[in-house]
């Protein structure tokens, strides 16, 4: 399988905040944007992985900026490392108000597992990342993938190596 960019994967999705998507203060549910988060991020997988793919984990979510009623909310996701049948995802969600400012509002981390149609783990193509922050979030990906299993219980610290070395200097 040839290996891909991470270009190859990146969806962006643009929406606005509804009345119905926000809470008492009128910012954006923290569930809402994590199911906004979940599609592109799928999305992403497959485009990469060309196949179905399932959400194994969410690895990390900052809910950094509160994201006003009537904002409008855009969703950027790539795959930031692939494994055998898993595949990082990162995504940033960037936030514009009315007066056309721009920020970054928060990310998050999901692993997405390709499955064929039957549910099993199926191959992915490599991942050869291009940017700086692309190679970043490469290199960071296996310690994160690490972490992840240890707390999911599908591995032991001990033999989380690149996540031990993290810690060990
Ligand atoms: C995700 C799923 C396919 C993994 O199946 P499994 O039998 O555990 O398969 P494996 O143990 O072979 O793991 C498959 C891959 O997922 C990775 N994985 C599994 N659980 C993980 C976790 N919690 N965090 C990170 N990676 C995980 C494994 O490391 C492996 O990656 P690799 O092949 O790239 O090394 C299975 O658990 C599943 O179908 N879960 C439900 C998914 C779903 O319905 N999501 C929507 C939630 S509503």
């Amino acid at each position: 399988m040839q290996s891909k960019t991470p270009s190859q994967s990146r969806t962006t999705m643009t929406d606005m905040v509804l009345p119905s998507e926000t809470n008492s203060l009128n910012k954006l549910f923290g569930g809402e944007l994590l199911a906004r988060m979940d599609r592109a991020a799928s999305i992403a997988a497959s485009r990469h992985s060309k196949s179905i793919t399932v959400t194994a984990s969410v690895n990390h979510v900052a809910f950094n900026m509160p994201v006003p009623l009537g904002s409008v909310v855009t969703v950027e996701a790539k795959v930031s490392r692939a494994f055998t049948t898993s595949m990082e995802v990162y995504i940033d969600v960037w936030m514009e108000d009315v007066n056309g400012g721009k920020f970054k509002a928060n990310e998050a981390i999901y692993t997405f597992v390709a499955v064929d149609d039957s549910g099993k783990p199926t191959k992915v193509p490599a991942l050869s990342p291009e940017t700086e922050l692309e190679k970043e979030r490469f290199a960071a990906a296996l310690r994160r993938k690490q972490l992840s299993l240890v707390l999911a219980g599908k591995m032991k610290p001990n033999d989380a190596t690149e996540l031990r070395a993290l810690f060990m200097g």
